[in-house]
Order: structure tokens, then C-alpha cells, then sequence
């Protein structure tokens, strides 16, 4: 199954923008543009894109929440954490420059995320209550009582799949699609069921992902949903999740959504 048109669209204006912004002149530098380049699918950006209905001024929050989900993959990799050698077909960050400087390139890019953020909202001229909104939600979505809570939990105890893959996964979904949809001016309801999308799409984007790593989290020991409650029942609780996310997708008549949700189904 192919990609729906829009995604390829707005993955192209993404990657022309990261592109843009990158230069190579020191060697923090030069591991960004190793790191975020190229490879990634760009599903959070994208979403948040579509939510904004592709407004140009949604661009730099698409933009930050890539450089924050790119930094917790970084950081996911060190040995303190995952101690995965690969990522996205070549060696990860700390694997090629050191772990000093993954610690760095992580934090330089949650940085660079406000920074687009914060910038973005001094240029903007008269009303701006939405961008605030939408900068607060990507915050909380990526900190302590989101995505690191999860991480937390990954690491630290993992007895409720459920919960942990929520906030490590589910919450950068919900802050892409939600932010998209508060930048677009979306009514309450619509922003409601963007958050919603999020939350359920990020469900079976990592049991999916949980699916396609079985065998190497099973031979490297880690808690996961499928490692810890076995392939029936994560084929399952993907189907659940599924049917939750396509009554949102059906709400839509561009196919998008459900182009999505379908292509993600099926990588697993
Ligand atoms: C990887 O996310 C981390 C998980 C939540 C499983 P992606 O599969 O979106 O990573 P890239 O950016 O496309 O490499
Ligand atoms: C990644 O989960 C979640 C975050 C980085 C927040 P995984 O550890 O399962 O992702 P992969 O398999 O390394 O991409
Ligand atoms: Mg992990
Ligand atoms: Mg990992
Ligand atoms: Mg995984």
C-alpha cells in the first residue's frame, strides 16, 4: 500500500525546511545533520501539518516537534537506555560520535525545538493566544508528565504496558495532532478529536513497532506489551485501538487519516 499523496506532499516540505536550517560547521553540527537528516518517516510532523490544514504558520511547531522526537531517539539509544548500536539503517548517534556528544545533540535539540517555538510566536503579530496554546501542549506532551514519564517508566518498572507506551509514545502524537489543530483555529470539539486521534494512533503505532522489534527485544530482555503479553494479544489491542482511531478518521473526507492508519497496520 501506497502513501497517501498529502503525506508525501507535506514529508517534502518538512524535509526541504530541515534541510534549510542546517549547516555544518562544528562538529555538534555536523552530528545534527547525521541525526535528523535523513530517514526519518516524519509522521508527527506531517500530522501536525494536516491538523493545521498545512498553514505556513504551523511550520516551525512541526519542525520543533521533530527535533524533540528526534532527541528522544538519540537519547533512547545510549547504552544507559536501549544500548541500540543501529537507528533508521546506520549506526546510532553515540555509536559513531561518542556518547558526550549524543548527550549534547539530544540537548541541543530539544533546545532548538523552544527556540523555533518562542521565535516564531515574536514574529507573529497581533493574536497569538493559539501558538501559546499550541507551544504548552507540544511542552507537556514531550516532559514529565508525558513522553519522559514514559521513558521513566520503560526504564524503571514497566508492569502496565498500556500506561508506559501512553505517555512514551501516544503523548508526541497527541501534542502533533492537537497543536495542528489548535494553530488551524479548530473548534473544541474538533480539537478533541485530534488529541483522541493522537492518543489512539500512537497506541497502535508502537505496538506495531513493538510487533516488527519482537524478536530482538525478546533476545535483549526488554518489557514490552508484545514480549510481556504475547503477539495474540497485541494483535488484538491493534485492532482495538484500530477500529477507535478509523471513527475518528471517518469524520474526514480527504482519506488521509485512514490512509495512515492502514499503512501503519501493516508494517507490523
Ligand atoms: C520510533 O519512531 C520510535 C517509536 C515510537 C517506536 P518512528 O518510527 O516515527 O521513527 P522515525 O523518525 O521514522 O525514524
Ligand atoms: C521509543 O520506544 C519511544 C521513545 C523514544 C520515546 P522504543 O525504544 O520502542 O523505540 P525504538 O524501537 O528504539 O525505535
Ligand atoms: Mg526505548
Ligand atoms: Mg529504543
Ligand atoms: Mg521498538
Amino acid at each position: 500500500m501506497e502513501f497517501h499523496p498529502l503525506y508525501y506532499k507535506l514529508k517534502e516540505k518538512i524535509d526541504r525546511e530541515i534541510r534549510a536550517m542546517e549547516t555544518e560547521d562544528t562538529p555538534l553540527r555536523k552530528i545534527l545533520h547525521y541525526a535528523v537528516d535523513d530517514g526519518g518517516k516524519r509522521i508527527r510532523p506531517v500530522l501536525l501539518l494536516f491538523f493545521a490544514k498545512d498553514d505556513e504558520k504551523a511550520m516551525d511547531f512541526a519542525l520543533a516537534l521533530e527535533m524533540i522526537h528526534n532527541y528522544s531517539l538519540i537519547h533512547d539509544d545510549l547504552p544507559c537506555m536501549d544500548d541500540d548500536d543501529y537507528r533508521r539503517g546506520k549506526a546510532s548517534v553515540h555509536k559513531q560520535f561518542g556518547e558526550a556528544m549524543a548527550v549534547l545533540s539530544g540537548d541541543a535539540l530539544l533546545n532548538k525545538a523552544y527556540e523555533l517555538i518562542f521565535r516564531n510566536i515574536l514574529q507573529t503579530k497581533g493574536e497569538n493566544k493559539d501558538k501559546v496554546r499550541a507551544g504548552e501542549l507540544i511542552s507537556r506532551c514531550a516532559g514529565i508528565d508525558g513522553m519522559i514519564h514514559g521513558q521513566e517508566l520503560d526504564i524503571n518498572e514497566n508492569n502496565h504496558p498500556i500506561e508506559m507506551i501512553y505517555y512514551k509514545t501516544c503523548n508526541l502524537f497527541i501534542g502533533a495532532c492537537g497543536a495542528g489543530a489548535i494553530l488551524q483555529g479548530a473548534s473544541e470539539e474538533e480539537i478533541k478529536d485530534a488529541l483522541d486521534f493522537g492518543k489512539y494512533y500512537g497506541y497502535l503505532f508502537q505496538l506495531t513497532d513493538d510487533l516488527e522489534d519482537f524478536e530482538d527485544d525478546q533476545k535483549a530482555g526488554k518489557k514490552t506489551f508484545v514480549t510481556m503479553k504475547g503477539k495474540e494479544s497485541t494483535t488484538e489491542m491493534i485492532a482495538l485501538f484500530q477500529e477507535k482511531a478509523m471513527e475518528i478518521a471517518e469524520k474526514e473526507d480527504t482519506g488521509f487519516l485512514k490512509n495512515l492508519i492502514q499503512i501503519t497496520v501493516d508494517r507490523g
